[in-house]
């Protein structure tokens, strides 16, 4: 008697369960079998895979860039416990002081590089001349090893920056500056790698950006941001307003309709962090000229042309103000330009203060 009633009672727990299971399954059967979770290696093969004449050495260059990317990551978590962090003693071209772990960064870079094979010449941010490689090799690098040096110390995202060019002069024989000084239009890839709440490497080889989340345990980097789009407009606007005063009045102009609007100030002061985060939900970066720096802070070789493709690609603008940022044909390897980068409304909006 007691069974029987126990197994009445099983059933219409059963059917109340059934009843108020949730509407929404755990995982959505559409995402099983996506390709988000696919390893970058895998992800650059299957990209090789859909170009019939490529040779697989730009793939195998993203590799040792990434690669690379694991090993700052590796030495950038270590900062605090090693004597890995503050001033290193002794100014880079440009004037400013480098710290230890943008010269670490620059080693570890440079060595895997050459290790690689792949490149024929690297301009670094640290190095004044042209690091000359593999002579046999087509692609140029120019790379940040390490963004954003003033927050390495106080545990603040920093990141890598790195833009790929095709050698103009025949394979085999010495590069010449017309290899390096290319304009941005004639970028074969770029990305950079964050290292922030998770380490992430966004790039585009001129068909779209994706990014890949570094995974620790495994020590790979996991696809997890597809096809990322920026925001066409946004209300974020990102700018070191501490040198207000020297700033052009379209710059001060632009200030004042963003304050108007009642957009977010946002400023991290690490490029790689402050663009991607306006990548990610809309907004606009700005380095103007000041009186300190008159043509504006950024490089155009290996700061503002990787990211003007990286933006383009996610459909955002990229401007010194005024001209397309890949346009501007370089004339030094450290040349310094204003940018204005992000949502393609908020950049032509910047530019209007301009002109009228
Ligand atoms: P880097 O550390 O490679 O020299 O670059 C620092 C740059 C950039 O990351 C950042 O947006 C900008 O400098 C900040 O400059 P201010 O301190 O003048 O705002
Ligand atoms: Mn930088
Ligand atoms: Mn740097």
């Amino acid at each position: 008697m007691r069974v029987k009633y126990l197994k009445r009672d099983l059933t219409t727990i059963r059917s109340f369960l059934f009843l108020h299971r949730p509407k929404t399954l755990l995982m959505d059967k559409h995402t099983i079998g996506s390709t988000v979770g696919t390893t970058l290696d895998r992800f650059i093969n299957d990209k090789q895979a859909e170009f019939p004449f490529a040779t697989g050495e730009l793939s195998q260059l993203l590799r040792d860039i990434a690669l690379a990317g694991k090993i700052i990551n590796r030495e950038v978590n270590k900062s605090g416990l090693l004597d890995i962090a503050g001033a290193y003693g002794a100014t880079n071209v440009q004037g400013e002081e480098q710290q230890k772990l943008d010269v670490i960064a620059d080693i570890r870079f440079i060595r895997a590089l050459k290790n690689g094979g792949e490149v024929c010449a690297i301009v670094s941010e640290e190095k004044d001349d042209l690091i000359r490689l593999n002579a046999n090799s087509r692609y140029v690098v120019a790379m940040d090893p390490l963004d954003g040096s003033s927050n390495i110390d106080v545990n603040v995202s920093i990141g890598t920056i790195f833009s790929i060019y095709r050698r103009l002069s025949p394979i085999g024989t010495p590069v010449q500056m017309e290899d390096v000084l290319q304009k941005g239009d004639r970028q074969v890839a770029a990305g950079y790698i964050l290292y922030g709440s998770s380490t992430m490497l966004v790039y585009t080889t001129g068909h779209g950006v994706n990014g890949f989340t570094f995974e620790p345990t495994l020590g790979e980097f996991l696809l997890s941001h597809q096809n990322m789009k920026c925001p066409k407009n946004g209300n974020i606007y990102s700018i070191n307003e501490g040198s207000y005063q020297s700033f052009e009045p379209s710059v001060k102009g632009y200030l004042q309709y963003c304050k108007a609007e009642k957009y977010s100030a946002r400023y991290i002061g690490s490029l790689v962090a402050d663009f991607h985060r306006n990548l990610l939900k809309g907004g606009v970066y700005m380095y103007p000229s000041t009186e300190k720096a008159p043509n504006g802070k950024l490089r155009l070789m290996y700061e503002c042309n990787c990211l003007a493709f990286i933006i383009e690609q996610a459909g955002g603008m990229a401007t010194d103000g005024q001209r397309r940022i890949m346009e501007i044909r370089p004339t030094d390897l450290h040349q310094r330009v204003p940018l204005f980068i992000g949502s393609s409304d908020m950049v032509s909006k910047a530019r209007t203060f301009r002109e009228g």
